[in-house]
């Protein structure tokens, strides 16, 4: 992957500052995205940047994934996401994010053979799920499993042969401790995960079965499931990855890092969103299902309501992972012949808002969350594990991300800095004064 910096005069952007023209270099990427590199811009000038939520920073070169937001590109290791949603499975998508390259046969056969030895969780985590109180929500559940990972696999942070064993296993042990969680917050005893199942199907057997009853795995929901973990497996330097990377800049270890990834995509402006518009659809529903009544409030400035599941910080044109999702839906739904209320007004909202002038003037368009809910709704999974089945998927990402930063030879702690703007140097005041 070639990368690009040209140093000035060639390419180089100046800054003109109090009179004095500092030259900055270019950075170049492959897709020809083209940055200011900033990196000596306060040793020789004295400034620095300011720009909250990062909207304008790259904050690192990566080769993982590549979003194109205007155009609605989104391309894993150059392989566009509809065409590995329609060939792909998820563990080969794991392969391709943490390595690089689609797996050869033996390569995918090595690989799911040892997420297949890794899927058990240690005996004591039981008496960990039984401290938590029942109506945990899943996400700090798994959040608070994953790093307690760390203190059963102790691993050195340099050591490759630990790392490698911990990226195994937080891929295998991932649906576990969702399921785990899920029949912790029900009151059901632990489903053990069954090795002959494939990776979608063992997670929805430790869902759905119990020791009295036998779960059927249906083809379809694990091909669905499947198609929505391939989706969610990776999205460049999104709020939960960024973490994931701040955190392992410090030389933390995998889980630990992976751990905070989660909490940030608890957020309902992050991941949580996808619960989120299942609860505005059902919402919509309960209120008559007068889906313009809705989009009219969304667009109200003294209404706090947004259209969840619509926009996005990156993409101004429509989420290609929406477009498959959207399809995805009505195909589960008539192959289960089931007829989805929240589908109709999904849709009718959609249409609302993709030909209203505020949507079209501030370029909001469906997300990956409008349509996951539904599909995870077929499935049977509750809404308050929707947050979680996103975590599943994502683990490859954050951990490829991990990796990636863990071996870049620019890779510094992270530690941004600051416009200070609280009081001035002030002497202190004794209690009596106040
Ligand atoms: N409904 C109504 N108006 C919206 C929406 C929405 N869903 N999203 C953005 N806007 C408006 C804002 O009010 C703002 O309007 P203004 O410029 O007239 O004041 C403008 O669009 C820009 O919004 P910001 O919040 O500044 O955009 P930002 O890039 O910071 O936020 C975000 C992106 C958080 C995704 C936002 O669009 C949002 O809140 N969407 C709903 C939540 C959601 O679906 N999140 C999932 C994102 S995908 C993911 O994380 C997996």
């Amino acid at each position: 992957m070639a990368i690009q910096t040209l140093s000035p005069p060639a390419t180089a952007a100046t800054l003109d500052f109090h009179g004095k023209a500092t030259p900055l270099p270019i950075v170049i990427g492959t897709e020809g995205e083209t940055a200011i590199d900033i990196q000596k811009l306060r040793a020789s000038t004295g400034l620095i940047t300011f720009d909250p939520g990062f909207g304008n920073t790259g904050a690192c070169r990566s080769a993982i994934t590549f979003i194109d937001g205007e155009r609605g590109i989104l391309r894993y290791r150059g392989f566009d996401i509809a065409e590995l949603a329609a060939k792909s499975t998820f563990l080969e998508v794991v392969w391709l994010l943490l390595y690089g390259e689609l797996p050869a046969k033996p390569q995918l056969a090595q690989l799911t053979d040892q997420v297949v030895r890794h899927t058990l969780l240690h005996e004591n985590f039981r008496r960990f799920f039984d401290a938590l109180p029942k109506d945990a929500h899943p996400m700090p559940v798994c959040a608070a499993a994953v790093a307690a990972l760390a203190t059963f696999y102790q691993e050195p942070t340099h050591n490759e042969q630990a790392t490698k064993d911990a990226i195994v296993r937080l891929i295998a042990k991932m649906p576990t401790i969702a399921a785990y969680s899920y029949k912790h917050s029900i009151g059901q005893p632990f489903v053990y995960p069954q090795n002959r199942l494939s990776y979608p199907a063992n997670f929805l057997h430790m869902m759905f079965s119990t020791p009295c009853d036998d779960y059927e795995v249906d083809p379809v929901l694990v091909r669905a499931l499947d198609l929505l973990l391939i989706l969610h497996a990776d999205h460049e330097q999104n709020c939960s990855t960024s973490t994931v990377r701040v955190v392992g800049s410090s030389q933390a270890n995998l889980f630990a890092s992976v751990s905070a990834g989660i909490s940030a995509l608890w957020g309902p402006l992050h991941g949580g969103a996808n619960q989120q518009v299942i609860e505005m659809l059902e919402h919509i529903e309960a209120d008559g299902g007068d889906a313009q009544k809705f989009v009219d409030r969304a667009k109200d400035k003294k209404d706090n309501s947004r259209l969840m599941g619509f926009g996005h910080r990156v993409y101004k044109n429509y989420d290609p992972r929406a477009s498959i999702l959207r399809q995805a839906c009505i195909d589960v739904l008539v192959r289960l012949n089931v007829h989805s209320r929240q589908l109709d007004i999904a849709m009718k909202l959609e249409d609302i808002a993709l030909k209203d002038d505020y949507f079209i003037s501030h370029k909001l368009y469906p997300n990956v969350d409008f349509y996951s809910g539904i599909i995870y709704k077929a499935l049977g999974i509750p809404v308050n594990m929707f947050t979680v089945m996103f975590a599943i998927g994502r683990m490859p990402g954050w951990i490829a991300q991990w990796l990636e930063s863990r071996r870049d030879p620019d890779n510094r702690i992270v530690r941004p800095r600051q416009i200070y703007t609280g009081a001035r140097q002030r002497p202190y005041v004794p209690m009596e004064k106040r």
